[in-house]
């Protein structure tokens, strides 16, 4: 081999030394995050099981109290983590579909934009002043440099938007004609969904908790502030998911020796997530008060409408995935799943996180029905569904795509197959068992976020709950663990040698064959727009007046 890099990072022609490091470091920033909130991810298990009075919590390092180790727990995992590897793996997947370089500072603010905020956001959580968990609205209220660092955590993602958004300006105008390779079109997709997303949790950072934390006013309005976290925090959900789905759609059936189904379909999925994503968010509001039905009616219409996209989703992965079986010789009804290449931990992963993903996906009907909600709402169920979902489809695919990613980057050979297939089962059997335990506890009343070694109402039928939760929450916890094992094992002890580059899927039915309307961006983010103001709209009307003159608390849409 004449280039023992073949195929990685450094060989690709299209970065710099600096740019590669700069979006390495952005994976490894996302898998430091994940490391640490494992680790309060098992304090958080661990807490079922206890008994009463329990002082667990100082056998891990910075914590205090449960209420801690709940909000580093979820700010590493829901923000960091998730930010930080999108950073650089949507960035890395978008340079490569257009062929150009990154634009350096831009890419480079991003990274410290992320580095530096979350700092700030750490350091206050270990140091006991940000226990707001990762929701951080009102009556909860924590120190301005955590709101600073928050903010930070954001900007990355929005500098990663702007080099997305450059480098396709830069690219379109060389290509005038050319339809947009499908990875940089979920990547650009994707950035613009959060980007009009994420405008509700900094408006609400910047202009209501920034100024109360800091004693500039002596109250805010908690109602106001709930919607503001709320537009961002449905879609913030998509933000997760797209790289995920991303790889599913372009790279899995490359992976497994096969093909897209269809271009053109893989494009309306994405678009729909950008339409629907945001004015979706009141769903997590159902039972506030100060916010008029009809609007919470048209949320949840728009809810089911984002459960669409998943439909298709599951119908196209399965198309594709059946053709790869087939190609590799699987025959019969089922024979082609056995055909798939269980072997190959990323794919393996990946496709265990679609199997947990459908369960996850089909429990957020749930959620978001209107009326069956009110039987979940604040019980352990939420965080039940939500691992199902962010456990699997998010976290189990990152795991899974880290093991080329971190062998593209590093220019280093995979290390420990058989480790990496263990850790993958060993996930999925874990967050089901932890969900499943979640699940059941908020069906018998078990609210969420309950410091349960220090209830004094512990109710005994919950016993089972907390055991499948502490169990399965420890399983997952060995299998992050053995992550770890062959990722620093790769890093160090891996043989440096020739890699596959990026995975970029065919289509059976290629862009060619799908209405060229769909990468017509003025149509679809101005769909999206309009759809926020019609779902927003009303609730901004009302709150227009005490802009003027704030009031300590109101009714939104008059109630
Ligand atoms: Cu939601």
């Amino acid at each position: 081999m004449s280039n023992p890099h073949a195929g990685t990072a450094a060989s690709s022609g299209l970065y710099t030394d600096r740019d590669r490091q700069v979006l390495t470091w952005q994976v490894y920033v996302a898998l430091i995050a994940f490391g640490i909130g494992i680790l309060q991810g098992l304090a958080q298990a661990l807490d079922r099981v206890l008994p009463a009075g329990s002082t667990l919590w100082t056998l891990f390092p910075g914590l205090s109290n449960y209420y801690q180790g709940l909000t580093a727990h979820g700010v590493l995992m829901a923000f960091v983590f998730t930010f930080a590897f999108s950073n650089g793996f949507m960035t890395l997947v978008h340079q490569n579909a257009l062929q150009r370089r990154p634009r350096s500072l831009v890419i480079l603010l991003s990274l410290v934009s992320l580095g530096v905020g979350s700092l700030l956001a750490a350091s206050q959580i270990f140091l006991g002043k940000a226990s707001v968990l990762f929701t951080m609205y009102p009556p909860l209220k924590a120190s301005p440099v955590y709101y600073v660092g928050a903010v930070l955590v954001v900007v990355s993602t929005w500098f990663t938007a702007l080099n997305a958004l450059l480098v396709y300006r830069d690219w379109r105008r060389e290509h005038p004609t050319d339809r947009i390779p499908l990875q940089a079109f979920a990547v650009l997709a994707t950035y613009a969904m959060w980007f009009i997303a994420s405008l509700g949790v900094a408006v609400e950072t910047l202009f209501l908790l920034l100024p109360w934390s800091m004693g500039l006013v002596p109250l805010t309005d908690p109602q106001l502030a709930r919607t503001l976290f709320w537009f961002s925090g449905h879609a913030i959900v998509y933000f997760w998911l797209l790289p995920a789905y991303l790889s599913w759609y372009t790279m899995i059936p490359k992976q497994a020796g096969g093909r897209l189904y269809s271009d053109g379909l893989a494009r309306m999925v994405f678009i729909v997530f950008l339409l629907l994503s945001t004015p979706a968010g009141i769903h997590h509001q159902f039972t506030d008060p100060g916010l008029r039905t009809d609007i919470k009616a048209l949320h949840y219409v728009l809810t089911l409408g984002v459960f669409l996209p998943s439909m298709i989703t599951a119908f196209s992965i399965m198309a594709a995935l059946e053709g790869a079986g087939r190609a590799r010789g699987g025959r019969g009804l089922l024979g082609w799943i056995r055909a798939l290449p269980w072997g190959n931990p990323s794919v393996a992963a990946q496709l265990l996180a679609m199997i947990g993903f459908v369960l996850g996906g089909i429990s957020g009907l749930v959620n978001a029905s209107f009326t069956v909600n009110l039987v979940v709402h604040n019980t352990a169920w939420i965080p039940g569904h939500f691992h199902l979902t962010v456990g699997t489809a998010v976290a189990l695919s990152v795991l899974g795509i880290c093991y080329w990613l971190v062998p593209y980057l590093s220019g280093r050979t995979l290390w420990g197959r058989r480790t990496a297939l263990a850790q993958a089962w060993l996930w999925l059997v874990g967050v089901m068992i932890f969900s499943r335990g979640q699940i059941m506890g908020g069906l018998e009343g078990l609210p969420r976020r309950l410091n349960v070694s220090g209830l004094a109402y512990d109710q005994p039928f919950w016993a089972t709950s907390h055991a499948m939760t502490a169990f399965g929450g420890t399983l997952m916890f060995v299998s992050g663990c053995l992550f770890f094992v062959v990722i620093g094992m790769t890093l160090f002890y891996g043989t440096k040698g020739a890699h596959a580059p990026i995975p970029v899927a065919e289509a059976t039915h290629d862009a060619r064959q799908s209405w060229p309307v769909l990468d017509d961006w003025r149509v679809w983010i101005g769909a999206a727009v309009f759809l926020i103001v019609l779902g927003y709209g009303p609730v901004a009307l009302t709150y227009a007046p005490h802009f003027v003159s704030p009031p300590n608390s109101a009714v939104i849409g008059g109630g």
